[in-house]
């Protein structure tokens, strides 16, 4: 499904990603770990096109994330470590988002109510004004709603109350075992029952991956 070869990234002459590789295969539950700055947003932005890569080669499902951008973004669902200063409101993110991905609102609203988001009530507010909490749930909302069979989540539980959290990890627990899914977090006591895969960054290399 996805594909990292010898990726470098670097930041002002520093190898943010030195040398990575990584084969993600159909059904990898992922949780992507590992110390503040060890890379992990960066290997994620990279695989999503957002970052060019100073060497080395990205495929999600054989397509080039800076060549092939929309193909690629059209088979991932993301959910971002900071929600993004969105201005629409509700109502007009809701109708970007089943325009431009073919999601359905309805799915969305479903997957809103899981998680306790009565989306219904706050369309007239713009998306920025909505609580942390909020935004986090209804952008994991859109992402499950999208039905890509990668999901990439970068810490998306942080602005959630334990309540919402653990309606989250029910939904998690709910996927298709065929879908991909990296997790990036700092709470693998969490997590554990839904991944089974552990990987470790530090210094921008993989330390230790192991399928458990
Ligand atoms: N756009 C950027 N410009 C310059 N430096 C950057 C940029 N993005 C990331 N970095 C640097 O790259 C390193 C890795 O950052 P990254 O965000 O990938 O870490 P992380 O593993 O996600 O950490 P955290 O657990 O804190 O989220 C850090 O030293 C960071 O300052
Ligand atoms: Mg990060």
């Amino acid at each position: 499904m996805i594909e990292v070869k010898e990726a470098v990234k670097k930041f002002l002459d520093v190898n943010v990603l030195n040398r990575v590789n990584l084969k993600i295969e159909r059904g990898d539950k992922i949780a992507l770990m590992g110390p503040n700055g060890a890379g992990k947003t960066t290997l994620v932005r990279s695989i999503l096109g957002f970052y060019h890569l100073d060497s080395g080669e990205i495929r999600v499902k054989g397509f080039d994330p800076i060549k092939e951008r929309v193909k690629v973004l059209e088979n991932i669902s993301f959910i971002p470590q900071t929600p993004p200063p969105i201005k629409l409101n509700v109502e007009e993110l809701l109708e970007y988002v089943s325009k431009s991905s073919k999601t359905l609102r309805g799915d969305i609203l479903k997957e809103s109510s899981k998680m306790d988001l009565d989306v219904l009530k706050n369309l007239k507010k713009p998306f920025f004004k909505l609580s942390g909490g909020m935004k986090q749930k209804l952008l994991i909302a859109i992402a499950l709603a999208k039905k890509s069979d990668i999901l990439i989540f970068d810490e998306p539980t942080a602005n959630l109350d334990p309540k919402a959290r653990e309606k989250f990890y029910e939904l998690l627990s709910s996927l298709d075992e065929n879908i991909s899914t990296i997790f990036i977090t700092h709470r693998l006591e969490e997590i554990e029952g839904l991944v089974n895969r552990e990987i470790y960054m530090d210094l921008g290399s993989i330390v230790e991956d192991e399928r458990i």
